[in-house]
């Protein structure tokens, strides 16, 4: 694995391999890998010549009391990760690589125009979308893959760069990957690790009660703003604060009052300290 910080050298290095006929697969992310994000790699190998992935930190998609200083980065033993999942190249590069004339330019989607950032995690993280946007459009700038990988397990932020590819004419592939759990239904995260042993098992909530309302409407129960209003009630028993659990509509992400063929339900919840996020997707018969 070649490992660059230059975000000059990786784009030169992607263009000569494009223009050798490669096809290119980009997964970006924030490092403290775990299983989620070696699947993203996974599919990445399987369906193109060269995978790279980039590792950033990217401070402008936290806010002022997020976690950006203690986000976790173990390099070493990401980038050992990297190796065993035969990657071929990482970018690491710098904040002031990445932002050369420092966050004066933004890309955002207008709110007044388009709810899309401004509800679910982006009510609680105002600013938060602004700054994936950003970064992604700087990313893959720099990568120009033919494909990129994101996980479902941030489904909004994958609706969110669904638009970024449209509207900036990318041309580029996205490809939603299922979210990866563990083995009690907890999706994996980087932020999982700041769970103590009783909040670890509290966490289950967020995916038990996903699945359990799956169920209930795949069993053909209608009356969606009840089992959410009940879902409610028995989440935020188990966590510390319910943020959100709505069921929208899979591609505009519009909360949805009754049930339709397609469907996405979303939360968000803290506990302990920790923010986590699920959702899952439902297609009923
Ligand atoms: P990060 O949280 O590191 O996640 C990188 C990618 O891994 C994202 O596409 C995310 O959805 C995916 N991922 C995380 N957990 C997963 C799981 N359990 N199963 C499947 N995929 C999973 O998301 C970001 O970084 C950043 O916002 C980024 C897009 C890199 C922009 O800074």
């Amino acid at each position: 694995m070649r490992i660059i910080t230059n975000p000059q050298v990786f784009q030169k290095t992607m263009e000569a391999l494009r223009e050798k006929g490669k096809q290119i697969g980009f997964v970006p992310t924030m490092g403290a890998l775990h299983h989620g994000h070696l699947e993203l790699m996974r599919r990445s190998k399987q369906e193109n010549d060269v995978t790279a992935v980039s590792i950033f930190v990217n401070p402008t998609q936290f806010g002022p009391k997020e976690d950006f200083r203690r986000y976790p980065r173990p390099a070493a033993r990401d980038q050992k990760l990297l190796i065993q999942a035969e990657v071929d190249f990482l970018l690491m590069p710098s904040v002031a690589a990445m932002y050369p004339a420092g966050t004066a330019l933004f890309v955002d989607l207008n709110s007044e125009q388009d709810g899309l950032t401004q509800r679910y995690c982006g009510q609680t993280r105002p600013g938060h979308f602004r700054g994936v946007l950003t970064v992604c459009a700087k990313l893959f700038n720099i990568a120009r893959p033919h494909r990129v990988y994101m996980g479902a397990k941030d489904y909004q932020q994958t609706v969110v760069i669904d638009r970024l590819i449209r509207e900036l004419h990318l041309g580029i592939k996205m490809v939603r990957v299922p979210t990866v759990r563990e083995s009690d239904g907890l999706a994996l995260s980087s932020r999982n690790i700041y769970l103590s042993p009783a909040d670890r098992r509290r966490a289950r909530a967020l995916s038990q009660t996903l699945q359990e309302l799956q169920g209930e409407l795949q069993r053909g129960k209608r009356n969606l703003k009840a089992l959410l209003q009940d879902a409610r009630r028995k989440l935020a028993h188990s966590v510390d604060k319910l943020d959100y659990l709505e069921a929208a509509d899979p591609v505009t992400l519009e909360p949805l009052a009754k049930p339709q063929k397609h469907m996405v339900l979303l939360t968000a919840c803290t506990v302990g300290k920790t923010r986590l996020i699920d959702n899952v997707i439902i297609n009923l018969p």
